[in-house]
């Protein structure tokens, strides 16, 4: 907590409502009568009972008189609930007008329908439009934090940087690498390809004090070669902080192809693993066929999994082994693998990681961990977001889960137990009022923009 007499001098935000917020797999903070106070900084001054804050010591200047002089704002949510931010850890952005495009495995519907309308993206202003619709939806979707893949397109990459700049969305994001096995239309210089992603990186990398930051992005083992993947490496240690997001053993058929092509390596992982990829802030989309070998060295790297079940239950690609991956204690979150995952709200993908589990009951709350603090620890970001504790960026919804017919309309007043296992098995984009990042607001439903409006001033 900084002194008083510094930030005794800023305007402060107090959002008043049900606090829930992930503290580990099993535990939560739960404030019913809750507030997340917000400064004009948007970091979280502070977070608990209301009416406890409201007698702290440290935060008196806001409450003694602080009111009258202006400096704080009360935004009352009711009974509404106050969660971090949701975390989708990996999406593909030129994918957003492609969802349900159906009955096809892997390869079969990437060449039918995802090549193509991803070649569209050379059309700067075309690829400016979705991304445009793709941030906004990610807002009304209560997502914060964002891994996303865009095309092979330079200038289509940079336009979708410019609109989360200017959107205020957060997000790990880079241009696909493809210089093999792939349409001409989406194939480039290798060269080419390194060196326009340098580029990016040192454009976009840390952008906004690190609100945008950079993933060098091979699309897949198939689309890339060894030789490709080394110099990514090299790039990764170019730009500290950057990531590394790819695919990994999603599907049966693209294992056998990766097999052929790289005949020196163990595995599909060991492609990655000898050109230097696996590590911290290392991202393997899906990582459903990996073996003990396999999962020990993703352990020991510190290399982190996005777990897609929606996906990878549209393209029947298997079932990830979350028990297994749980009990290894490897590093993983969740992410909606938009256009094979179909819906981009993290409540569906909760859903469906418990839905597509044949035998393994996975808890509610350990769910919600996942979309949220969960996410943000795969992507070394849970000193900043992922949950509503003092000192980290105030990322945060405000839900109802009334705004969905179908859940009972008590549902507020029941254990919170209860609310959290109606949010992750019967929620979807409906739930969501309002999206902040960094305390600005990326999202406001119609019922938001009258609370906010119906605040009172002190
Ligand atoms: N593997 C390589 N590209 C893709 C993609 O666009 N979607 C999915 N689900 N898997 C991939
Ligand atoms: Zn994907």
């Amino acid at each position: 907590m900084q002194p008083l007499n510094e930030k005794s001098a800023e305007p402060i935000t107090a959002y008043l409502g049900h606090v829930i917020s992930p503290l580990s797999e099993t535990e939560y903070l739960d404030f019913r009568q809750g507030a997340l106070l917000v400064g004009a900084d948007g970091k979280i001054l502070a977070v608990g009972n209301w009416a406890d804050l409201q007698i702290r010591a440290d935060l008196s200047a806001y409450f003694a008189g602080g009111a009258a002089a202006g400096l704080l704002t009360i935004v009352d949510c009711g009974e509404r609930l106050l969660l971090p931010g949701l975390v989708d850890l990996h999406l593909h952005l030129p994918q957003v007008t492609q969802t349900g495009r159906s009955g096809q495995h892997l390869l079969t519907w990437l060449n039918r329908y995802i090549f193509p309308s991803e070649a569209r993206f050379s059309d700067t202003e075309h690829a400016r439009k979705i991304a445009q619709w793709f941030f906004n939806e990610l807002g009304r979707n209560g997502t914060t934090l964002a891994c996303v893949m865009t095309t092979i397109h330079k200038a289509a990459t940079d336009a979708a940087f410019e609109v989360a700049a200017a959107n205020g969305n957060r997000v790990i994001m880079g241009k696909v690498m493809m210089v093999a096995n792939s349409p001409e239309a989406l194939t480039e210089n290798a060269d080419q390809s390194v060196s326009q992603s340098r580029e990016l990186a040192t454009k976009w990398h840390g952008y906004d004090n690190n609100r945008l930051l950079y993933a060098f992005t091979p699309r897949f083992a198939i689309s890339v070669t060894a030789d490709l993947l080394a110099a990514v490496s090299r790039l990764q240690d170019e730009f500290p902080g950057s990531y590394f997001h790819t695919h990994l053993a999603e599907s049966l058929e693209e294992i056998q192809f990766v097999a052929e092509q790289y005949p020196q390596s163990r595995s599909y992982l060991d492609v990655y693993d000898r050109a230097g990829n696996l590590g911290r802030r290392s991202i393997f989309a899906h990582s459903i066929h990996l073996d003990d070998e396999d999962i020990d060295r993703v352990k020991k790297t510190e290399s982190s999994l996005a777990h897609c079940p929606s996906s990878n239950f549209f393209l029947k690609s298997g079932v990830f082994p979350y028990q297994k991956m749980q009990e290894a204690g490897v590093l993983f979150g969740l992410g909606s693998d938009v256009a094979a995952g179909p819906a981009m709200s993290m409540f569906c993908v909760m859903k469906d990681a418990e839905f597509t589990q044949p035998t393994y009951w996975i808890d509610p709350r350990e769910l919600l961990y996942r979309a949220t603090l969960g996410g943000a620890k795969a992507a070394w970001l849970d000193d900043q977001v992922g949950s509503l504790e003092e000192g980290k960026e105030a990322d945060f919804i405000i839900v109802d889960p009334r705004r969905k017919t179908g859940i009972v309309d008590n549902i507020l007043s029941q254990p919170s137990d209860e609310i959290l296992a109606s949010l992750v098995f019967l929620g979807d984009d409906r739930l969501i009022e309002a999206t902040y990042v960094r305390g600005k607001a990326i999202y406001q439903s119609t019922t938001a923009l009258s609370l906010a409006s119906s605040a009172k001033l002190g």
